[in-house]
């Protein structure tokens, strides 16, 4: 089959449920992976895994706590006999100035930021060992490479998600374990959000982008999480991938 192909893989996709995440669950699901999909929104999930089918089951619950991590894991072996992905793409942020952000705020970010993305790691590894072959993906973003302003604890979460993924791509290799991160610039419920707080760093961070738009969940962010899912990107660990239309030139 052609580039990004997924059949047989088996996935679990954080954040599943809705925004990018909805649109991995599905993109999988059309190439053949079956996804376990762990939301908080229970609905948006349960309507999704209905519409998809046997190829994925939704599980509800806040990815910074452990045993949601373990129960996914376990759903995925009880379910489908494996796992072989790691999608780590939940997480939650407040904007404000650095001075205002407050302690909860932090702990949020971080929370389901980094230490969710560590939770769903360890509970993953030793299914990913077992599979010959495994791939994570995790998430940055561009607020942190770039230093948005407002961003402060959220930037700081995705700048520790890609140490931590640095880390773990030296470390699991000898598992043939991969370990990239995306950092995607899309239209979802959570920008049009910000859209509408801070209209106009929304306005400055599109009038950024090359290719002249912000992305599409579904066109333009999940193929670019397939392919690093994928064997296509089998020689590929250790990367920061910009899925943000040329707004930010990795060197
Ligand atoms: N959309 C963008 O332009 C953009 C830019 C940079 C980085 N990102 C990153 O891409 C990822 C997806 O972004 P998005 O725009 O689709 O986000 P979103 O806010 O639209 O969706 C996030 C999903 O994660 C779920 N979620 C949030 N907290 C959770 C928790 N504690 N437990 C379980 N589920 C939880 C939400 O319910 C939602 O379904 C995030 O990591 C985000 O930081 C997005």
């Amino acid at each position: 089959m052609g580039n990004g192909n997924l059949r047989g893989k088996v996935a679990i996709v954080t954040g599943g449920a809705s925004g990018i995440g909805e649109a991995v669950t599905r993109l999988f699901a059309e190439r053949g992976a079956r996804v376990v999909a762990v939301d908080l929104q229970r609905d948006a999930g349960e309507a999704l895994a209905r519409e998809l089918g046997d190829a994925v089951v939704f599980r509800q619950g806040d990815v910074s706590d452990r045993a949601v991590a373990d129960a996914a894991v376990a759903a995925a072996v009880e379910r489908f006999g494996a796992l072989d992905t790691l999608i780590n793409n939940a997480s939650a942020s407040r904007q404000k100035p650095i001075e205002e952000q407050t302690d909860d705020d932090w702990r949020l970010a971080m929370d389901t930021g980094l230490y969710a993305t560590r939770n769903f790691m360890l509970a993953a590894l030793p299914e990913l060992k077992k599979a010959g072959g495994a791939s994570i993906v995790n998430f940055g973003s561009g607020a942190g490479l770039d230093g948005q302003p407002n961003q402060a604890s959220y930037a700081a979460a995705k700048e520790a998600i890609r140490g931590l993924s640095r880390v773990a791509a030296n470390e699991w290799a000898a598992y043939g374990i991969r370990v990239n991160v995306v950092c995607p610039m899309a239209m979802t419920s959570g920008v049009v959000q910000w859209a509408e707080a801070r209209p106009e760093q929304y306005a400055q961070s599109a009038a950024k982008v090359p290719l002249g738009r912000f992305g599409d969940p579904a066109r333009d962010v999940a193929p670019i999480v397939a392919f690093l899912a994928s064997d296509d990107a089998q020689y590929m660990t250790g990367q920061t991938v910009m899925a943000d239309g040329g707004a930010i030139k990795l060197r």
